[in-house]
Parts: structure tokens; sequence; C-alpha cells
């Protein structure tokens, strides 16, 4: 494998390319080519790196240096200057907002100083296309313990110990949920993974999906392999057409590979992935609403019971889990329960993944662990309140209505029309274009090979 002295890490997430994130690297492409240094230089591009605001960004490793706010024109400064000099350019580092003094190293930006990463583990850190990245970072270990050294028993019992709750909002025990599932006697069983993610302004589950599509996919596969499951389907909204691109490589090379499809890892066991578009409405992230959808009907919420671990996708067992629970399970397994339940409360173990939006001054993606202070995140990692206003309340959970104060009280419930209109940087999905999806999973239903970039709304 060649070796690089420096990795240029370009975040190609949604918001840097829609700040001409591919242009800031065709410029450094061709200044790389125009200086010969493409042997000892590689450039990457990455998920989002969280600093959202900030972007386009690019980290600089194995040293760390972190440049926001690139334009093109930057380029030939920064190769001149930091790739050849050896002098990082501090024109275009992050600055305390205060003291304004340039801070070189990603880490000792307060934003990233206090997170830690664990369902984030690899964002900005690999090539979300390249398996070899993901393996070369532990990929498809916990995997393959679990296929090859546990039994679904033991498997199941390290998530129930760890206590992790699901993250896409229930806070259900994943274990437990798996358990129910895993007990129940059929001759077919699914595997779902919740990729909707309606909530207005929310990107942490989209954010997961571009940077690290393996790690859903090997979540997937223990859980699979822990209920007795062998078809998997990841529901994902079509105005997701990155986090649908990159997921759908992830599939495909992990196929080429052989850790996924028939016989995985030689284990005996088999399970096939595959991905359906939604089309972009709220009531479909919620689980029987989705099976309904998965199945080609409107989707509706029924009433529970039976609950889909009985009967649920076509009334066969099933488990349906969030993306940010899926890209927790591999690092649980590998690390055991205890570990995990270091961090976070009693109750709710191990951290949460935010987005933080509105009038703050750091806007972006963070991961925390339970239990943290509101201030904390809202003055430490957020930076506080943008142009130095007073704090007035937070707007938490999305869609759930309810705004806190600083001490993390509720103020009050609030109709989500209402806060919209108080908080007008807050965004809520469009409804896409019908038709063309429903085109994209029929064609999938007949087997047809779909496009790896589906443009919904082209
Ligand atoms: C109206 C409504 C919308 C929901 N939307 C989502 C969603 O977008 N993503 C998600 O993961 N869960 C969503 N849920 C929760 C799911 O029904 C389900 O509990 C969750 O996907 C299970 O995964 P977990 O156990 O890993 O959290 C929603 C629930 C309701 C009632
Ligand atoms: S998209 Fe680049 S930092 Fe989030």
């Amino acid at each position: 494998m060649q070796k690089f002295r420096a990795n240029l890490m370009v975040c190609a997430g949604t918001g840097c390319v829609a700040c001409n994130a591919l242009k800031v690297k065709k410029s450094l492409s061709d200044e790389i080519g125009k200086r010969r240094l493409q042997d000892e230089v590689q450039i990457v591009l990455t998920g989002c790196n969280g600093f959202c605001a900030n972007g386009p960004i690019m980290s600089v490793q194995p040293d760390g240096i972190f440049y926001q706010k690139l334009k093109p024109e930057d380029i030939p400064i920064i190769v001149e200057e930091h790739l050849l000099k050896g002098r990082p350019v501090e024109k275009f580092m992050f600055r305390e907002p205060e003291s304004k003094t340039a801070v070189p190293k990603m880490n000792d930006i307060p934003f990233f100083k206090l997170q830690v990463l664990r369902a984030l583990r690899n964002k900005g850190m690999i090539d979300p296309e390249n398996i070899e990245d993901y393996i070369s970072r532990d990929g498809y270990q916990a995997a393959a313990k679990a296929l090859l050294e546990l039994t679904p028993e033991e498997t199941i019992k390290i998530v129930k110990d760890s206590g992790i709750r699901g993250r896409g909002g229930a806070g259900f025990p994943t274990g437990l949920k798996w358990e129910f599932c895993s007990k129940v006697i059929s001759s077919s069983k699914y595997i779902l993974c919740n990729g909707d993610e309606g909530d207005p302004g929310a990107f942490m589950d989209r954010s997961i999906m571009e940077a690290d599509p393996h790690v859903v996919l090997e979540g997937m596969i223990i859980a699979g392999k822990a209920i007795g499951a062998t078809k998997g389907y990841i529901y994902v909204r079509a105005e997701y057409p990155l986090a649908v691109k990159r997921l759908q490589l992830a599939i495909d090379q992990a196929k080429e590979t052989g850790l996924l499809g028939e016989n995985i890892l030689d284990s005996g066991f088999s399970l096939d992935i595959e991905i359906y578009l939604g089309a972009g409405a709220f009531v479909c992230g919620e689980e029987t609403a989705l099976m309904r959808s998965l199945e080609g009907k409107r989707g509706m919420p029924r009433p529970r019971p039976p609950f889909p671990a009985v009967k649920g996708l076509w009334d066969k067992p099933t488990v349906l889990n969030n993306v940010e629970t899926f890209a927790n399970i591999p690092q649980i397994i590998l690390n055991g329960a205890e570990w995990f339940r270091q961090l976070g409360t009693e109750k709710s173990t191990g951290t949460k993944v935010f987005v933080l939006t509105g009038a703050m001054n750091n806007i972006g993606l963070i991961e925390v662990p339970m239990g943290i202070p509101l201030k904390t995140i809202m003055y430490d990692i957020g930076g506080g309140i943008s142009k130095g206003r007073k704090f007035k309340a937070v707007q938490g959970r999305h869609g759930r209505h309810k705004l806190y104060g600083e001490r993390g009280e509720i103020l009050s419930r609030v109709h989500r029309g209402r806060i919209l209109r108080q908080m007008p940087s807050l965004q809520s999905g469009d409804a896409g274009d019908v038709r063309q999806i429903d085109r994209y999973n029929r064609g999938k239903r007949k087997g047809k090979r779909h496009r790896a970039s589906p443009r919904p709304f082209a």
C-alpha cells in the first residue's frame, strides 16, 4: 500500500459540496499536479466533518491541521506554504471568537475537543467510498466476531448489557427488541434500517450514511445474525441522494468482498441488503407506516400489538432500528457492554449525536455523552448564542415540540408551525417526486440494477 506524507481530508458531505467543496478539491488536484506532489500527498474526499457552517473544510493528517471556509483560489497558498515549506497558513484556520487567535489543530478547537466520537468515529477520517479505508479502522471485525465466535444469544446479551436504547426517538432497549424477535419462530425474518429522518433540521442519520456507510451495513449484519434474518432493507428518504449513492457503493463493495450476500465470511450465514427510497413523508419514519410504505402501500401507521418483532414487514417478524443505533453496534460488540456503559447515565448509556442549528455560533454535527448539561453543549461546544444575544430557549428533540430553558427545564410544548415561524433557520423536509421514486423502487423489485446516484428530482 502506498504511503503518503500528508493526507488532505476534504469534506464532501452535502453541506460542503453545496458550498463548492468539489471545486476546492479540483483546485487541490491541479495544484498538487503542478507541483509534482502526487506521490507524497493524497487527497481523500470524506463525509461530513461536523463543523458544517464553516465549510468547505479540509484537515491535513496526520498533523490534524484544520482549514475552514476554503475557496478554490486559496489553495495555491496552502500548497506552497504548508505542503512545500511546512508552514501551516493561519489565514484559513479557526479563530477563538474573543481573542481572535488562530487554532491550528482540529482537536484543540472547543467544538471538537469536548466531543466523544463513537457512532461518528470515522467521520472525516476515511473515504466512505472505499471499503479498505473502513476495514483499516477495524471495520467488519465486529461482524466477524458475531458471525464466527458468538452465538446469537451471546450477541444479544452483549447488546442488552450495554444498555443501548434506540436512537430513533422512542428509546426502546435495542437488545430487548432483538431478543423478542429472535425467539419468534418463522421461515423468514427481516432486518430494517430507518434512514427516513423526517425531523426538521436534523441530519445526524444522513451524515452517518454519507460519512460511514459500511458501519450501517455492519450493524445490520450483526443484528440480522442475532435475530435470524436473511433479508434487510435500508429505508432512506429520496432527498438524500448522496447517502443513497454511498450506501449502494458500500453494498456492492461488501458483496464483492464476501462481507455481504451468500455465506458471509464462510460462516454459513447469508444476508442480502437493499435500499428502498421513501418519498419524504414525515409519518413514514414511524415503524409500522415505514413497513407499509416498503410493501408498496400508502404509508400509514397501524395499531400495535401485534408488534413488528412478531408481525412486521409482509407480516413476518421484523426488527427496525435507526441508523445511529446500528452505527453503535460494531463498537459495542468489539469493546464490550461495560465499555459502552462507561459513558452516559444509568438509564441512557453511551453517547448521542446531535445537530446544532439556529442562533448558535458553531453550527454542525456533534456527538456527546448522554446526560451532558445543555449549557456545555450550547456555550462550550456551540460557542454561545450568535451576535452575543441573550439566551431564550432551546428547541429539543426536533419534531417533539418542546422548548427547554437554560437549566434544561421544559418551558413549553409548542406546535411545530409556531416554532418554525419563531426560528426560521430550521428546515422541513420536501415531499419529492413520488412517481420517480416509485419507478426507482419498482425497478429494484424486478431485479434491475438501479443507477448509482438516483436523481429523484431530475
Ligand atoms: C411520527 C413518527 C416519526 C418517526 N420518524 C422516525 C425517523 O425519521 N427515524 C427513526 O429512526 N425513527 C423514527 N420514528 C421512530 C420509529 O417509529 C422507531 O421507533 C425507530 O425507528 C426504531 O429504531 P430504534 O429502536 O433504533 O430507535 C418515528 C416515530 C414516529 C411516531
Ligand atoms: S458537510 Fe462538511 S462539515 Fe458537514
